[in-house]
């Protein structure tokens, strides 16, 4: 038998593109859909009958019934957040019977989400504005090897590393003259936790490849996005994991072989949480209407998001970092809604007018967008169910942004319920 692809949706802004609903989309053909990166500072929303869920660890793809849902290696995990997200799942009715929790992944303990806070509050002017979910205090002791993996969690030997760890991190607050922590509480509430935990722990890479070799159809779930990415984004305003093809790689234990369709999702404008460099933000009352008509308040802080025109020097980048082979467009609803438009379609870094994108801060502090200007007034288009039958205006605009970003729309989202795409 023929060895199966792995389809990948990833972010290729600054996350909050809409991935959710594309996965909720693709799911429905898959067997297995996968976390590989981040933690619960993702928020993935999807609405099914009017219906809100917002996904911050389980793959999206859980609400579909015969997918297994997989959270991988490079997950960072909150066992209280996961745990109440597995009860509101069975509140609903949906099954979690089929969710698998990599024995690899991390675990995100109250003394990682405590630093973050304290990390944050001390960065005084220079404020990452992290979601203070404790996930870069995770991912630092991953890399400094006195991480608590999942499979150290459900086992004895997890009171002697938090005790550990406690009394070392216990010196970092004191000398911040932040409130030192109690080893014992923590091993008894999280000893709890552990236990509701074990059952759906395995070796998701075996898992993964022997599905491959059975020809299974397998998904990856990205979170956060392009540029954030620790390595590629706009340091040091970005996550502190890999969001872009490679972490989804190995945060899985998929070959890059083995990767089939890569689906970079955007939005018809842009948005970002947080503070770091955004070119195209629009800090006035363009960019306040659009958080207003796209709802853009955040899913896991529910901070309001920074919003602004779409940028193709940005999109060409996230096509190329991550062999993008099909881009799925969201909220064409939204911008629909304005009269006019504004696409950036290059750069003018310093009199010369470039499509090369760069996160070097010299080279963006000195970049400034290029416009062309669309005609918007698309009326309801939600309802639409072929590329073709969309208004002039905007198949102009979705033609320009393919032409630029250099690979082709697969997905058109027409709004935020399930039945709100067009698939191409
Ligand atoms: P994710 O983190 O990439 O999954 O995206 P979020 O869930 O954080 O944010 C995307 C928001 O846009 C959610 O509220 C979605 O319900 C909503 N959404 C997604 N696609 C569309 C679309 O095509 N039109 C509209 N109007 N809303 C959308
Ligand atoms: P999804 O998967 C948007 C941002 C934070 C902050 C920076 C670092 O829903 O697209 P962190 O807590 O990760 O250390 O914060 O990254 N950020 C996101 N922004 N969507 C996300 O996830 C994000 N996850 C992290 O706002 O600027
Ligand atoms: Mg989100």
């Amino acid at each position: 038998m023929s060895r199966s692809k792995v389809d990948v949706v990833l972010g290729a802004f600054y996350g909050d593109e809409g991935k959710g609903k594309i996965i909720d989309y693709l799911s429905t053909n898959a067997d297995i859909s996968i976390r590989c990166t981040g933690g619960n500072n993702a928020g993935h929303t999807i609405e099914v009958n009017g219906e809100k869920f917002a996904f911050h660890l389980i793959p999206s793809g859980v609400l579909n019934k015969g997918t297994l849902a997989v959270i991988g290696n490079g997950v960072v995990i909150d066992p209280k957040v996961l745990i109440e997200e597995i009860n509101n799942l069975k509140e609903h009715g949906y099954s979690v019977d089929n969710l698998r929790i990599s024995d690899k992944a991390h675990v995100i303990m109250p003394y990682h989400i405590a630093m973050d806070k304290m990390l944050e509050e001390n960065r005084g002017n220079n404020k990452i504005g992290t979601t203070c979910r404790g996930i870069g205090p995770t991912y630092c002791d991953k890399y400094e090897r006195s991480g608590i993996r999942v499979q150290d969690f459900i086992r004895p030997r997890f009171a002697d590393l938090v005790r550990t760890n406690v009394a070392n991190k216990n010196k970092i607050f004191k000398a911040f003259g932040y409130p030192e922590m109690d080893a014992e509480a923590i091993i008894k509430e999280y000893t709890e936790y552990a236990e509701i935990i074990k059952p759906y722990v395995v070796d998701t890479v075996v898992l993964l490849h022997n599905a491959m070799n059975e020809n299974k159809k397998l998904l990856c779930e990205g979170a956060q996005a392009t540029l954030l990415d620790i390595d590629f984004g706009s340091y040091p305003f970005v996550t502190s994991s890999n969001p872009s093809l490679g972490g989804i790689c190995t945060g899985s234990g998929i070959s890059p072989k083995d990767v089939g369709e890569v689906y970079g999702v955007i939005k018809a404008y842009s948005s970002r949480v947080g503070a770091g460099p955004y070119i195209t933000e629009q800090n006035n009352e363009i960019g306040d209407m659009i958080r207003e008509l796209g709802h853009e308040y955040g899913t896991t802080t529910k901070r309001p998001r920074r919003c602004g025109w779409l940028d193709l020097v940005a999109l060409k980048y996230a096509v190329m970092l991550n062999g993008i082979t099909g881009i799925a467009i969201n909220h064409l609803d939204t911008i629909g809604k304005l009269d006019k438009i504004q696409l950036c379609v290059a750069y003018n870094h310093k009199g010369k007018i470039t499509t090369d994108f760069s996160t070097t801060p010299e080279y963006l502090e000195n970049c400034e967008a290029v416009y062309e200007e669309f005609d918007g007034n698309f009326g309801d288009i939600s309802n639409i169910k072929k590329r073709e039958d969309l208004p002039e205006n905007a198949k102009k605009y979705l033609a320009r942004i393919e032409e630029i970003a250099g690979a082709p729309i697969k997905f058109i989202g027409t709004g935020a319920g399930r039945e709100n795409l067009i698939v191409c």
